[in-house]
């Protein structure tokens, strides 16, 4: 089965944010990733508000087509968010205010019982859950543990390094996602710092993985190429492996 590819359009709200305009609109957005065959769309509803607001996911519920997957932080306040609007999936994350963007993965061993919790609460509104953690064993055990249905492997080291320190994440990414494959049987996605130079030798070495989330590199090209077509080149780009 090929790789599926979900497009997280915050930035298109981060661009609209800066001016207080009413555009560009991360749901028209999300449309034209769908019509250029994205596969789901991803928005992080951060407590800060910085890009996305809660009624972007909405909109966002009401208007896509394929699998709406809402990044959060593991919080009562984003959990009754999650359980009014109903995304596909939710994917806990780490949340700091003075981040750039997510640093580092979720730590499931040490908030194990506050994300099993969480996580009972929204599988009872029939929501899926996925864990964003580093490429580590035991944080695989504890997501199983506490009730995950995926996780998102944090690839941000990998897209960061160069070189042998490259090889090295890759190694690390793929050892995880073979422990994944042995265990839990998660479902595996990747993502973070992804792009079209970077994310054919991630799919080639880490083979388990079935989708991948990425932001960032396609709303930057989609400024020069438009959305579709940024859309198309990842998946093109996805084929290379
Ligand atoms: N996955 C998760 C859990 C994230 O928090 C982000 C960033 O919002 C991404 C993937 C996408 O990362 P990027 O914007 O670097 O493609």
């Amino acid at each position: 089965m090929p790789v599926k590819l979900h497009v997280n359009v915050d930035h298109v709200a981060t661009l609209r944010q800066a001016r207080g305009t009413p555009y560009p609109d991360p749901v028209e957005a999300a449309i034209a990733c769908e019509a250029a065959g994205a596969h789901g769309i991803t928005v992080h509803q951060r407590e800060d508000r910085r890009h996305i607001q809660p009624d972007d996911v909405e909109r966002l519920r009401a208007r896509v087509r394929t699998l709406l997957n809402l990044e959060m932080a593991a919080t009562d306040a984003m959990v009754e968010l999650a359980c009014r609007v109903r995304p596909d999936f939710v994917t806990l994350v780490p949340e700091k205010r003075e981040e750039r963007t997510t640093e580092g993965g979720l730590d499931v061993v040490g908030q194990h019982d506050w994300l099993a919790a969480i996580t009972l609460r929204l599988r009872d509104h029939g929501i899926a859950v996925s864990m964003f953690i580093d490429p580590e064993a035991a944080q695989i055990d504890a997501s199983v543990d506490v009730g995950a249905a995926h996780i998102e492997l944090h690839t941000g080291d990998y897209c960061n390094a160069s070189g042998e320190a490259a090889t090295h994440e890759l190694a690390r990414l793929a050892a995880a996602a073979r422990h994944n494959a042995r265990t839990g049987r998660l479902h595996l996605a990747a993502g973070h710092g992804l792009s079209v130079s970077n994310v054919a030798a991630l799919l080639h070495a880490v083979p388990e993985i079935v989708e991948l989330n990425v932001g960032h590199a396609i709303v930057s090209d989609a400024v020069m190429v438009g959305m579709e077509e940024a859309v198309r080149r990842f998946l093109r780009a996805m084929d290379r492996a």
